[in-house]
């Protein structure tokens, strides 16, 4: 990928330079900025999918989930409730899935529910059952219209890993009325 970056710079950098006085060349190079801008950010995304936290590995979900909540709250300056009932540690292979939902639900509901939302994070895990969700009161979307799902990953991705843990994944959104995702797993 840094070699991906490199050449990003370089092609940017002869476009500044043709700009001026040859803009057919200019556009060219324009054109691999996008190319390799597009290529390094699906590697980024999936280096960023492969990543567990640390904490994730010897503290459990419970713990690890409760300090990225903190970093967000504090990187983004944003008020996100955080309700544990974690009382049945959870399988390291599900709570993989389980960090990597939370993670995408999380930056979605920042990302695209609007400043003003609030955002919730609610996890217990019991005997029989591993229940997750993420609730903003933000613009909504719809969740089964085709050119919301064609281009984006996150969605996509999500349902994957659900299943991939044995469980099922609900999206629930309405334009203007939020969102709730909710995963489901059935527990130890
Ligand atoms: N909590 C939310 N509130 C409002 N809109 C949302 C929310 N979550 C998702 N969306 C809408 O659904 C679309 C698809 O989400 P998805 O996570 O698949 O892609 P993305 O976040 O745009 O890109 P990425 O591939 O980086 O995740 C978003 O672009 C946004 O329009
Ligand atoms: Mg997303």
């Amino acid at each position: 990928m840094t070699q991906k970056l490199v050449g990003l710079v370089l092609a940017a950098e002869s476009g500044a330079v043709l700009i001026d006085h040859d803009a057919q060349q200019a556009a060219v190079q324009l054109k691999l900025v996008r190319e390799l801008a597009r290529e390094a950010m699906d590697e980024l995304r999936s280096v960023i999918v492969h990543l567990r936290p640390a904490s994730l590995e010897s503290q459990g979900l419970a713990v690890a989930l409760g300090k990225h909540v903190d970093v967000l709250r504090r990187t983004h300056k944003r008020d996100i409730s955080l309700e544990v009932g974690a009382g049945v540690p959870v399988a390291a292979a599900v709570e993989g899935d389980a960090f990597r939902i939370a993670q995408e639900a999380l930056h979605n509901a920042l990302r695209h529910a609007g400043a003003g939302a609030r955002i919730a994070v609610v996890l217990h895990s019991e005997p029989g059952r591993l229940e997750l969700s993420v609730t903003d009161d933000g613009v909504g979307f719809e969740p089964d219209a085709a050119p919301v799902r064609s281009h984006r990953l996150g969605l996509t991705t999500m349902a994957e890993r659900a299943r991939a843990a044995g469980g099922t994944l609900t999206i629930d959104s309405t334009p203007g009325a939020g969102t709730t995702v909710r995963l489901e797993v059935p527990g130890p």
